[in-house]
Formats: structure tokens, C-alpha cells, sequence
């Protein structure tokens, strides 16, 4: 934290040797490590400043996957950092208590810059009191679950893409921040778990390996106003949830993903174990807060605007990304209407930048509860409407991002461009 109170990071992003569990040293890249990045930490309201420097041998950029601030340091791939060179970014932390992420966002190399490490959390801190009362100890009983499928072949990290799948690479192999098989040593009667797909085209359906029901208690943009009890929950790439889980005194239990039921965009393996989690004979109670936050109810009859997309092929409305064409044209501080479908047969993954959003429907169906979402999954043949606030800054000569988080169709373009006015 420098004078004025603003946090200060510094990210190198870099190649780096690891063995990520194989025993055999493999090449991959991380931010100031080998693989994934540090865990950046702030709270709402206060400034943040990142220092990132390239030492990559390839140009990168790095977004601010979640987050609300200006478009020039968005970071997507309208400012490429070239090898070699620095970047900074600074804004002003507004929104609520998160589990945010960032990763690299340059044109045509996104899939395999991620795939090879480059990720990390960035969590926001409210200090509400609920939020207080949810477990928060980082490390203990707070823990980031960095979910990503990986291949190896001979101990090496194998970028093949071997299933030939329509949605890039899929590993047969599961790393929990870089390790596969982990367990945890949990020492408190309730455990909460930052689940973040990093993963660069595998949905995974976490569940429990006995059924329990695990306390759902945030989306990809903050809490959820109580907590929801249900046994299994989806994320596709670039979404996160947060749950708690409860276990007695000595309990061995794991988490998991269940099949999904996408066939063959899913690879030769669609089950996984990902993390045991061991009780200890001595653990503290815990009880879990009855309310979490409140969440503002968009309105869609406030709506300045309603727009229709459509992922289909590799293209959003029949169209690929064009750096030179802005698809939408947003006025600051109005709410907007989107209505999303996935026009085929492949799933497809939906983000905005600058925004959380809710979900106002699915297929015309109301969902069960209201939370911020920044990452949709967009099931074949469905179609979902959104509402979002485009609030604080306008910027006409700066474009954000929409697009399909499968990182192989962003990098083959299915994204565009908005500005906010
Ligand atoms: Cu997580 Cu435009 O990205
Ligand atoms: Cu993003
Ligand atoms: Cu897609």
C-alpha cells in the first residue's frame, strides 16, 4: 500500500519450470512464479494500481476478468504489451465483495497462454457483516479452488489437441492450482470454497461425493442475498461460485464433477475427482450466516435498450470480431435488456466485460434466485435475458469485449465490441 492508500501489484508474467505433480520438470508460465499467479486482494472503495511487465516471448495483455473500471485498462487485446515491455493499470475498486479473476485477453493466443498457466484470482472484500460471518480465514477456511483440465504426455504439458472437439483443448487430467489430486486438512465445521473454472473449454458439475448438499452463497459478482442449498453446481469457462460445506468431526469427503451430459464437446472423460477435503478429529463450529447481502433488483421495464445475440458457427449476430466495428453503442447510467441464444448444438460460454448482470430468464423461465453474473453458460438451443447497468464511465473511443469465453472461439473471433457513451 503506498501513501495515498492505494495497493500496489506488481505481475511478471513469464515462463517458468514446474512439475505440476508428474515429477518430471515441464515448461510453463505463470505471473511471478511458474505457473498461475498470486492471489491479489483488495477492498471496495479503495484504489488499485497493477505494474505488469512482459517477459513472456510473445505479446500479452492481462484482464480484469469480473471487474467494473474504465475501458482503457481493461485490459483485452486493443493494448497488447509487446515482449518486453510494461504496462500499468490503475482504477478504483467499486462493487461488491467478489471472487473475481484475471488472465491474458491478446488476439489469437489467449487459449494457449492460459492453458499454460497464465491466471489468477482477485477477490474483493467488503467488510460487511455477514460477509464477517461467513468463513474468511484465506488459506483456512476460506479456499481458492482453481479447477483446469490438463494433458501430459511423458511429464511434459501437452498442448495437442487430441479430441478434435469443436471446443478446443480438453485434458483428461484435473489440476487444483497446479496440483492434481490435492486434499485439505479442514479444522472448521464449515469450509468455503472459491470455485473458479480456469479451465479453457471444460464445464464441470461439482458435486459431493456422497450427495450432500453443498450451501451455494456466491456467484461470479458477489453473494447471494441467502444461502442455497442445492447438491450440484455448473460453472463453465470463466465462471465462479462460491459454496460452503459442512462436515462432522474426523469426516472424509470429496469434491467432485459429475457427468455433464455434453457428449462429445466434453472429451473422452467427463468425471472427475478434484479436491478430498479431511476433517479433523477436533474442529471448531461454525454456523452459517441466515442472510448474505441485498441485492438491487434490475428492472426491466427501466430499459434503455434491448439487444439481441445469437452464437451460432463461430460468429455472435453472423459476425466475427472486426477491431474496426463497434456492435453496440451503450448510454452511460441506463439498463439494458440483452437477449442471449446459443443457436446450435455447441455449447458456448457468454461474458461481458465492465458489468455484472442478472439473469432475468432461461427460456422463459424465471431462475430461483437473483445474483451477479459476469459468465453465462449458454446450453445448445436456449436463450437467456440479462439486464445490466452500464454505470460510471463512458469512454467513446474505447471498446469493451462481449464474447464466448471458450477460449478457442474467442481467439477465432466469436466477440465484439461495445462502448459505453
Ligand atoms: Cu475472462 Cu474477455 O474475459
Ligand atoms: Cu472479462
Ligand atoms: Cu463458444
Amino acid at each position: 500500500v503506498d501513501a495515498d492508500g492505494t495497493r500496489v501489484f506488481d505481475l511478471t508474467a513469464g515462463p517458468g519450470d514446474s512439475d505440476l505433480g508428474h515429477g518430471a520438470s515441464t515448461r510453463t508460465w505463470g505471473y511471478n512464479g511458474a505457473y498461475l499467479g498470486p492471489t491479489l486482494r483488495a477492498q471496495k472503495s479503495q484504489k488499485v494500481k497493477v505494474n505488469v511487465h512482459n517477459r513472456l516471448n510473445e505479446p500479452t495483455t492481462v484482464h480484469w476478468h469480473g471487474m467494473h473500471l474504465p475501458a482503457k485498462v481493461d485490459g483485452g487485446p486493443h493494448h497488447p504489451i509487446p515482449v518486453g515491455g510494461d504496462y500499468q493499470a490503475a482504477w478504483t475498486v467499486d462493487q461488491p465483495a467478489a471472487t473475481l479473476w484475471y488472465h491474458p485477453h491478446p488476439s489469437d493466443l489467449t487459449e494457449r497462454q492460459v492453458y499454460r498457466g497464465l491466471a489468477g484470482m482477485f477477490l474483493i472484500d467488503e467488510n460487511e457483516e455477514n460477509e464477517e460471518d461467513l468463513p474468511h480465514e484465506y488459506g483456512v477456511d476460506d479456499i481458492p479452488v482453481i479447477v483446469q483440465d490438463k494433458n501430459f504426455d511423458g511429464g511434459q504439458l501437452s498442448m495437442s489437441d487430441r479430441f478434435l472437439s469443436d471446443v478446443g483443448i480438453l485434458g483428461d487430467e484435473i489440476l487444483v492450482n497446479g496440483t492434481p489430486g490435492p486434499f485439505l486438512d479442514v479444522r472448521t465445521s464449515l469450509v468455503r470454497l472459491r470455485l473458479l473454472n480456469a479451465s479453457t473449454a471444460r464445464v464441470y458439475d461439482f458435486t459431493m461425493s456422497d450427495g450432500r448438499p453443498m450451501q451455494l452463497v456466491g456467484t461470479d459478482g458477489g453473494l447471494l442475498e441467502a444461502p442455497y442449498a442445492t447438491s450440484s453446481v455448473r460453472l463453465s469457462v470463466g465462471e465462479r461460485a462460491e459454496v460452503v460445506v459442512a462436515l462432522r468431526p474426523g469426516e472424509r469427503v470429496e469434491l467432485r464433477t459429475a457427468p455433464t451430459g455434453l457428449g462429445r464437446f466434453q472429451g473422452g472423460r467427463d468425471a472427475f475427482d478434484v479436491l478430498q477435503l479431511r476433517a479433523g478429529g477436533q474442529i471448531t463450529q461454525k454456523t452459517l450466516p441466515p442472510t448474505l447481502t441485498s441485492i438491487e433488483k434490475l428492472d426491466p421495464s427501466q430499459a434503455a435498450q434491448r439487444r439481441t445475440f445469437t452464437f451460432q458457427g463461430r460468429e455472435i449476430n453472423d459476425d466475427r470480431m472486426d477491431m474496426d466495428r463497434v456492435d453496440a453503442v451503450v448510454v452511460k447510467d441506463t439498463v439494458e435488456v440483452w437477449s442471449v441464444a446459443n443457436g446450435h448444438g455447441t455449447p458456448h460460454s457468454f461474458h461481458i466485460h465492465d458489468v455484472q448482470f442478472q439473469v432475468l430468464s432461461v427460456d422463459g423461465r424465471k431462475p430461483e434466485f437473483r445474483s451477479w453474473k459476469d459468465t453465462l453458460f449458454l446450453e445448445p438451443r436456449k436463450r437467456y435475458e440479462i439486464i445490466a447497468r452500464f454505470a460510471d464511465y463512458a469512454d467513446p473511443t474505447t471498446a469493451y469485449m462481449f464474447h464466448c469465453h471458450v477460449l478457442r472461439h474467442e481467439d477465432e473471433g466469436m466477440m465484439g465490441q461495445f462502448v459505453v457513451v
